[in-house]
């Protein structure tokens, strides 16, 4: 099935947005900008809006999750939204208790560590996810022309956060079930890829212009590991969009030793961490676009440092085929939001030759 007719790539409304053409490849003159964790504790405001409603039970309510989602772009002038929701939710309406610890992460009530425990998570009813498309649409409407990126969690991301329960300093029991019961790893890595396909296909059926895949921990496995049993998993979740034209983007930390191999797994634009300049990212994989990597730790430094940073960004990006700027992780709750605001003002203002 393709995109539906009134999706914004079809009515046009986000097609040539400056986002859409650097993840196409295409020249633009300024860089397009946005955050990842650009909705969150950063902001007053969304401090504000989030004080009596835990973070799972706000992002199934669909004028709050809409409400979230605009306010940095309003705040910063940002070239995309990203959906306020979380890695966690497809697994929520499947049916798994999960809630988010504030200052931990996900925590589950009970970690998934055997094969029978696999074999008792629950499917995920596809009219579960109908809270997610009413929350797009109507985040898609208020948007006008700027597009919405949907995203997902990659099978071993989100699977580590069930198999150890909550979050790991190395994901060691995930890494662990790989080695001691494949199968069993396979059966879940496999339930992960449904269910966050799913979640992601909904949210470009009803309205979001790209798609970007949280790969985080991807990096604490070596490159033969990965290969072997995240990757194809990887592949599946992004697979779940096959027949939906929207730009696929891969992002993890400390994966610069599998970028050459992102593109066979259907990524057509790579997330750079902070530890990976782009001039080295695009000699890896030379044929696609970069989205990155200012160091999230610069956002604590006096202004001429962030500036001097972020050019040197720029530059480093000037020769990839298309450069979406961004963060090389989520902002950091502390962050002064101005500084944000002055980033998209100075990555604006800035002309690339590339
Ligand atoms: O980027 C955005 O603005 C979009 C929304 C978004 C959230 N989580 C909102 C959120 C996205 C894309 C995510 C993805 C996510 N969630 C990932 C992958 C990205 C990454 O950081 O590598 C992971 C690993 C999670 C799991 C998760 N959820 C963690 C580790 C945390 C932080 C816990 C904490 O308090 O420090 C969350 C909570 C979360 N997700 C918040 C937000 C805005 C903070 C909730 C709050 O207000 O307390």
């Amino acid at each position: 099935m393709p995109l539906p007719e009134n999706h914004p790539l079809e009515t046009g409304q986000t097609r040539d947005s400056a986002l859409l053409r650097s993840y196409r490849g295409e020249y633009v003159t300024a860089r397009p900008v946005w955050f990842m964790r650009q909705a969150g504790r950063s902001l007053p405001e969304y401090r504000a809006l989030r004080a009596d409603i835990p973070m799972l039970q706000a992002c199934l309510e669909p004028e709050l999750v809409t409400e979230i989602t605009l306010q940095p772009v309003r705040r910063h002038g940002v070239d995309a939204a990203i959906l306020f929701s979380d890695i966690v939710i497809p697994a929520l309406l499947a049916g798994v208790e999960v809630e988010i610890v504030p200052g931990r992460g996900p925590v589950f009530a009970h970690p998934v560590r055997t094969r029978a425990d696999v074999h008792a998570l629950p499917d995920l009813d596809p009219q579960a996810l109908d809270v997610i498309r009413r929350a797009v649409a109507l985040t898609v409407a208020a948007l006008g022309t700027t597009p919405l990126i949907a995203f997902a969690g990659a099978p071993f991301t989100l699977a580590s956060y069930l198999v150890e329960g909550g979050p790991s300093k190395d994901q060691l029991r995930a890494r662990t079930m790989m080695r001691a019961d494949p199968q069993t790893w396979d059966a879940l890595a496999r339930w992960c890829a449904r269910v966050s396909g799913a979640f992601l296909r909904a949210q470009v059926e009803s309205g979001a212009s790209a798609a970007q895949v949280f790969d985080s921990w991807a990096g604490s496995l070596d490159r033969e590991t990965w290969r072997r049993h995240a990757a194809p998993h990887t592949a599946r979740t992004i697979a779940a969009l096959d027949g939906l034209a929207v730009p696929r983007v891969h992002f993890g930390l400390g994966t610069a030793g599998v970028y050459d191999l992102l593109p066979d797994l259907g990524a057509d634009v790579i997330g750079v961490d902070w530890r990976t300049p782009l001039d080295l990212a695009h000699e890896r994989a030379p044929r696609v676009p970069l989205q990155g990597n200012i160091d999230p730790a610069v956002l604590g430094a006096d202004w001429p440092a962030v500036a001097d940073h972020v050019h040197d960004v720029l530059r480093r990006g000037a020769a990839a085929p298309g450069h979406v700027v961004n963060l090389g992780h989520g902002v950091p709750p502390s962050t002064d939001p101005d500084v944000l605001t002055r980033i998209v003002e100075l990555v604006h203002a800035t002309e690339v030759r590339g």
